[in-house]
């Protein structure tokens, strides 16, 4: 592997970040400061059932029941528990800060404006749903996912202000809860009207997903290889937005940063997150499909990139991006809904 130039955390070295620029977090595992055994990443058995991602807005009562009932479980874990909630959110805040270095250099990791967009999040979610499934003893478990693209999905979905739920969470905006109108590209508030707002959007998913995504590097973000000279900072079009600008429109505005969705460190702490990113999930699916995989990366030192997870069995588990380019393999699907901005070619 001479010259590769693979990202990859070296995880005995986890130190205090900055969550903002006037704010140092420590979200480093507790007593994680020496090797730990890990395994190499296997894909689930083939036999077990597809687990199938359903539109925050078509899922029912029962599936919300069942979610709840597990996330209940998942905040109640202590927090030495790797599979428990504030862990879970911990992951986001230590990759996302530079709380690792990378392995062999003295240079942080960083899992954001980059190519490791996609599949850095791909694992995480992963791992957090199978954990969430084994929770309650589910392996059918799939996570619900926000599809702010289509006009069904351009408010913050219903089972998230639910008061006595476990998805509710009081870090947000208010004036930003339903009936309000997503912004998908939101940089601060209009007075746009419902209907043209959501035309707006559609034009913009447009742009985003098509027109402004024909190449690789527009769409997945810049080569991001290791070492000190290799961080670049160009993020793809759909985590510019609608990706980061739902980050800030969730988030509350009476925090400095919009915290908790508003700043990476804090983000993963709302439950809204995990649907958040399941759409990214998908909508990185729906791109390749329309591109018939011509666009993907091929590069290998994306595909040697690596992270560590701890699975559903509290096993330290060492996962390359090249694991995680087929969905089906990782035993999950999309439920597919319409796609009108398809049809919104300026
Ligand atoms: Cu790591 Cu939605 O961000």
């Amino acid at each position: 592997k001479r010259g590769l130039k693979a990202v990859g955390p070296n995880m005995t070295t986890c130190h205090p970040s900055y969550g903002r620029t006037d704010l140092l977090v420590n979200c480093c595992p507790p007593g994680f400061q020496s090797p730990v055994p890990f395994v190499d990443f296997q894909f689930p058995d083939p036999q077990s059932p597809l687990r199938i991602r359903r539109p925050t807005h078509a899922i029912d009562a029962d599936f919300l029941a069942k979610y709840n009932k597990a996330l209940t479980i998942m905040k109640s874990l202590p927090h030495d528990d790797p599979r428990s909630f504030s862990r879970q959110a911990n992951l986001h805040c230590l990759f996302c800060t530079g709380a690792y270095d990378q392995q062999n250099y003295n240079a942080p990791v960083s899992i954001h404006r980059t190519w490791l967009f996609f599949p850095w999040h791909r694992m995480m979610i992963y791992f957090h749903e199978r954990i969430i499934g084994s929770l309650i003893g589910d392996e059918t478990f799939a996570l619900p996912y926000w599809a702010w693209d289509i006009p069904e999905g351009m408010v913050m979905p219903d089972m998230y202000t639910n008061k006595s739920s476990s998805f509710f969470h009081t870090q947000r905006d208010a004036s930003h809860l339903p009936p309000n109108t997503a912004d998908l590209n939101y940089v601060s508030d209009t007075n746009i009207s419902r209907e043209d707002q959501l035309d707006i959007n559609l034009s913009f998913m447009y742009n985003q997903m098509v027109s402004g995504a024909r190449k690789t590097e527009l769409f997945m973000g810049c080569k991001y290889k290791a070492g000190t000279e290799g961080y670049c900072d160009g993020p793809g079009t759909i985590e510019l937005a609608p990706h980061n600008a739902l980050h800030t429109w969730v988030g509350s505005s009476l925090n400095p940063g919009r915290e908790d969705m508003g700043k990476f460190y804090s983000a993963a702490r709302d439950p809204i997150f995990y649907a958040h990113h399941s759409n990214i999930d998908r909508l990185w699916e729906v791109w390749r499909e329309f591109n018939k995989h011509q666009l993907d990366i091929t590069d290998p030192d994306w595909l040697e990139s690596f992270f560590f997870f701890y699975d559903e069995n509290l096993r330290l588990v060492r996962v390359k991006v090249s694991d995680v380019l087929d969905i089906i393999k990782l035993g999950y699907s999309y439920e597919q809904v319409h796609r009108p901005w398809l049809n919104k070619r300026p």
